[in-house]
C-alpha cells in the first residue's frame, strides 16, 4: 500500500533513534509515504544505525543527534530516541525552526513540556507534533466519529484498557504512567473532547517490598463536564498486547475491538490470535500518522496531536503519579490553551 501523495514537494526527514520505533517510522516514511524521503538517521549505537540506514537508503548518518537537527539537508525531524531525550531534542528543533514529530511523552514532566509550549508559542507557529498516535487508529476513529455524531447522546463515561505482554525489567510507577499510560490519558482527553479535572491512581507493585514499581496501574478520572472514566494499564499480562476503549453515552455505548485476526472455531473451541506488541496492533496507525504528518507539512504546519496535547497529557500524568504515591485523589488544573493550538 503506497500513498498517492504529490511527490513534487518531497519533505526531507531526519530520524533520531533507530530502535524499534525509529526503524518502523523510517521504513514507513521510506516505503509508505511517497512525499517523504529519509535523508538522515542518528543513533548512538553505530551498528544499529548502519543496519537501519542501509535498509532505508539513508545518505547521512550521525551518532550526535544535534548534528542531524542542524544539517542543511534535513527539513523535518522525527524523534524516536528514549523518553529522557525528547524535551531537549524538541527544543533543539524549535531553535532552528524545523518541524518535529516527537514520540510520546513530549517530556518527562509537565513543567518540561510547558517550556516547549512556551518556546513554540513565542515562535508564533506550530512546529511540534507528538506521537500520541491512537488518533490515527481506525478502530479508535470509528468510535470517536460515532460519539461526535451525537448518536450515543451525551457521553457519560470513558474506559481504557492497555495490556502489555511483558516488560523486560520492573518498571517504576513514574515510568509506567509517563511512558505507557500517557497514551491512555491522551485518548481519555481526545475521545471525550473534555478535560480531566481530578484523578485517583493506584497500583499493584511487582512485589510487596518494591512499592515504587508498578505491574498494573488503575486510574479513575473525573471530567470538567461531569463524566467519569477509568483506565487499566497492565505492564505484564503475559499473553500478548491489547488496547481498547469503550465510551458510554446516554443512549448507548461504543467500543473498539483490538483484535484484527479472524475468529476461528475448531475442536470445540472458539479463538482469536492476539497481537504480540504495539508494532503489530498499531501497524496501520503508524503509517497514517507519518503520512498525515508529511501531508500537513507539505501545505503548512502539523495538524496532529500538538505540544499542547503533550503538555496536557503530562499535567494529568504528573497528577496520577502524585495520587499513586499519596493514595489520595489529586486535582488537575489544565489552563486555557493558546489560540494556535485550537483544532478546527
Ligand atoms: N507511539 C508508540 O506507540 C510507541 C511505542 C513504543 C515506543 N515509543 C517511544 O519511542 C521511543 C523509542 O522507543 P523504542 O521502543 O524504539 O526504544 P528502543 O530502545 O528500541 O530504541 C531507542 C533507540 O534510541 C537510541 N538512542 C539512545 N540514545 C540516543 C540519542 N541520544 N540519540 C539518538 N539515538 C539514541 C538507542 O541506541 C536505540 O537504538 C521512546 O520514546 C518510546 O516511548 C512509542
Amino acid at each position: 500500500m503506497r500513498d498517492k501523495q504529490e511527490t513534487a514537494r518531497q519533505i526531507r526527514v531526519g530520524v533520531i533513534g533507530a530502535g524499534g520505533m525509529g526503524e518502523r517510522h523510517a521504513r514507513n516514511l521510506t516505503h509508505e509515504v511517497a512525499a517523504a524521503q529519509v535523508v538522515a538517521l542518528s543513533d548512538v549505537d553505530a551498528a544499529r544505525l548502519g543496519v537501519v540506514a542501509a535498509a532505508c537508503g539513508v545518505t547521512h548518518t550521525f551518532t550526535d543527534a544535534d548534528e542531524l537537527i542542524r544539517h542543511s539537508d534535513v527539513e523535518a525531524v522525527l524523534i524516536a530516541a528514549p523518553d529522557r531525550f525528547h524535551a531537549a531534542l524538541t527544543q533543539a528543533c524549535l531553535a532552528v525552526g524545523k518541524p518535529v514529530l516527537c514520540e510520546k511523552p513530549l517530556a518527562l514532566s509537565a513543567a518540561e513540556a510547558r517550556r516547549i509550549v512556551d518556546a513554540e508559542v513565542a515562535g508564533g507557529r506550530r512546529l511540534v507534533q507528538v506521537g500520541l498516535m491512537r488518533e490515527y487508529d481506525p478502530a479508535h476513529l470509528r468510535v470517536k466519529q460515532l460519539l461526535d455524531s451525537g448518536a450515543l447522546g451525551k457521553v457519560l463515561a470513558f474506559r481504557g484498557v492497555h495490556i502489555n505482554g511483558g516488560a523486560l525489567s520492573w518498571r517504576t510507577v513514574e515510568d509506567v504512567i509517563t511512558n505507557s499510560a500517557v497514551h491512555d490519558l491522551h485518548s481519555a482527553r481526545w475521545m471525550m473532547g473534555d478535560e480531566i479535572v481530578r484523578v485517583y491512581a493506584s497500583h499493584a507493585p511487582y512485589s510487596a517490598d518494591r512499592p515504587d514499581t508498578a505491574r498494573l496501574v488503575l486510574i479513575q478520572l473525573h471530567y470538567r463536564g461531569g463524566a467519569v472514566g477509568h483506565i487499566e494499564c497492565n505492564m505484564e499480562a503475559g499473553y500478548g498486547y491489547e488496547v481498547d476503549v469503550k465510551l458510554t453515552g446516554e443512549r448507548g455505548s461504543a467500543e473498539t475491538s483490538s483484535l484484527q485476526s479472524a475468529v476461528v472455531r475448531r475442536d470445540n473451541q472458539r479463538g482469536q490470535w492476539i497481537e504480540q506488541d504495539w508494532l503489530q496492533r498499531f501497524e496501520t496507525a503508524y503509517i497514517h500518522e507519518v503520512r498525515e504528518w508529511i501531508c500537513s507539512l507539505q501545505v503548512g504546519a502539523p495538524t496532529g496531536p500538538s505540544a499542547w496535547d503533550g503538555y496536557a497529557s503530562m499535567l494529568v500524568a504528573d497528577a496520577c503519579i502524585a495520587s499513586a504515591k499519596s493514595g489520595q485523589p489529586v486535582d488537575v488544573d489544565i489552563p486555557e490553551m493558546a489560540e494556535m493550538y485550537r483544532r478546527t
